[in-house]
This record gives structure tokens, sequence and C-alpha cells, in this order.
């Protein structure tokens, strides 16, 4: 089950990284929050990524995005182009984890921001816009402010502006993560039900086992920091997927494997912490 991602032959990697670092600061001060990442991911995959809080799934997330600045070792490769210095800014749809909706700006407004940075007509964001409300469940509330809205609501606000930005590869850091477990896990079969019909290349940082492979074709697993790739757990159950895969013995067995893994590098992580 264990294995790595077999070469693309026909198509170059979506997303691939090879030999990935970075490092904050300097000396006796450095923290090595990534180090020696190497992933690659199929056009059209859907990966997800877990590992203690720390590990450098944001740092990342933001390196691919071009937001931040890999160290020189290793290369970002987006559909076989290098990512440097921020070459591919704006080539990806990214959902930061701390997503914040523009509180004095309607649900409309909210979701057509990255269009109009981009240069598209207000007028022309809008109609683009409205055409994906009913997808989203939010049909209706396009007058709507943020705070009208419920976190669920929210959260497909802030996902609607991610999917809008029509890139090939999104990026989301634990969209979920606030949300109770029952809107959770609604919004996972919804975000399956998008993917399958916008069919893009995703990359999903969770904290949660369950939401991992219930979503991923793949999961990727990172140690404690600095945070590299410990294994990656491909997926076969087959889709559309719904709650009763969760039972399934196949799914069951992943997430053993899984909670195995997971668990070893929460506690060196937890160690590493209250280390004196
Ligand atoms: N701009 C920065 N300057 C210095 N250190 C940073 C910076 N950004 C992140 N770090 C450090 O890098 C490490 C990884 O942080 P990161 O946010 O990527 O972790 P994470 O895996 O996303 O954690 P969580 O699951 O809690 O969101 C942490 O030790 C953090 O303090
Ligand atoms: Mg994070």
């Amino acid at each position: 089950m264990m294995q790595s991602q077999p070469e693309a032959t026909h198509r170059p990697a979506q997303l691939q990284l090879v030999n990935v670092w970075k490092r904050f600061g300097e000396g006796e001060r450095q923290t090595v929050a990534v180090r020696n990442v190497d992933l690659s991911i199929a056009p059209g995959e859907f990966v997800t990524l877990i590992g203690p809080s720390g590990c450098g799934k944001s740092t990342l997330f933001n390196m691919i995005a071009g937001l931040l600045p890999p160290d020189p070792d290793g290369s970002i490769l987006l559909a076989g182009r290098p990512q440097m210095d921020g070459a591919l800014l704006g080539k990806i749809s990214f959902m930061p984890q701390r997503d914040l909706l523009f509180p004095w700006r309607t649900v409309l407004d909210n979701a057509t921001i990255a269009l109009e940075v981009e240069g598209m007509p207000r007028k022309a964001a809008r109609q683009k816009a409205e055409a994906l409300f009913p997808d989203f469940g939010l049909q209706g509330f396009e007058k709507h402010y943020p705070h009208q809205l419920s976190g669920g609501m929210r959260q497909r606000v802030a996902l609607m502006r991610t999917f809008l930005f029509e890139r090939d590869l999104i990026l989301l850091d634990e969209p979920f993560g606030a949300l109770d477990a029952l809107t959770r896990s609604m919004m996972q079969r919804w975000l399956l039900e998008i993917w399958a019909r916008h069919r893009r290349t995703v990359l999903f940082i969770t904290h949660d086992i369950d939401e991992a492979i219930f979503l991923g074709d793949k999961v990727v697993v990172m140690t404690a920091r600095p945070g590299t790739v410990r294994c990656e757990v491909k997926v076969d159950l087959p889709r559309p997927r719904d709650a009763s895969i969760l039972t399934d013995p196949e799914f069951m067995e992943i997430k053993r494997r899984l909670l195995a893994v997971v668990e070893e590098e929460s506690m060196k992580s937890f160690a590493a912490a209250v280390a004196p």
C-alpha cells in the first residue's frame, strides 16, 4: 500500500517538487521548516497532505504558490515550468489557512476579488461568479455580507473564490478546519462533487485522517519538523464516494496504517516542543 508515485510517462506532472527546502533565520536561531521534499502530482489528481502542526505544510504551500522563495537547493515545477522568483505567481488558485472574507464586501463581491485583481471588468466578473452560486449552495445570498452567513457558507464563499480563479492547480490549506463534524462531512461530499464537475488538480491540507482518505487519490504524510515526506499512501477506493466507504475494510486498513505513522510523527513533534 505504501508506495511512491509512479513516474508520469505521457504528460508532465501537474506539480513536481524536487528536493525542496526552506530555512528561516540564521545560525542558532535558524528554523529548518521544510527539508528535502520530493513530491509529484499528476494532472487531475486529488492529493491530501497530513502532518503534525508546525511541520511546514503551509510553508510548502506558500512556496508552491510563489509567495515565498524556496531555498536554492531544489526546484518546484508546474506542468514542467519552474516556479522561480514567483514566476508562476497567479498560476495557481490558493486558499490560505486563514482565509478572510472582506466584511464590507457582499458575498458576490468577495467571490469576484481575484478576477477583479486580474483585470476582469467588474460586470463580467459578477456574471461569471453568479453562474457558480447554485453549485456552491449560495443562491439567494449574493447580496448578503459575510457576517450574515453560517461558518459553512463562509467557507463555501472562500472556496468559490478559489474555484473562480480558474487555474489547473488548487491549493486548499485546511479549508474545513473550523467546521463542526456534521457540516464538515457534508462539505467533503460536496467538494468531491464540485471537483468531479470542474476537474482540477487539488492539493489539500488537513489534520483529519478520515478526511484525508475520504477525499484523496493519495495521502501524503509529512514528518515532524523539519518536515519532509514520510510516506505516500494510495487510496484506490472507488468514486463517487459516500459515507459508506468509512466502514469499508480497505478504508479501515489505510486508516490503521496512517494512524500509526501520524501518531509517531506527532509524538516526535510533541517531544521536540516540550524538550528543555
Ligand atoms: N515567515 C516565517 N518566519 C519564520 N519562521 C516561520 C515563518 N513561517 C513559518 N515559520 C516556521 O516554520 C515552521 C512551519 O510552519 P508552518 O506554518 O508551515 O506549519 P504547518 O505545518 O502549516 O502547521 P499547522 O498545521 O499548525 O498549520 C514553524 O516552526 C514556523 O514557526
Ligand atoms: Mg498550516
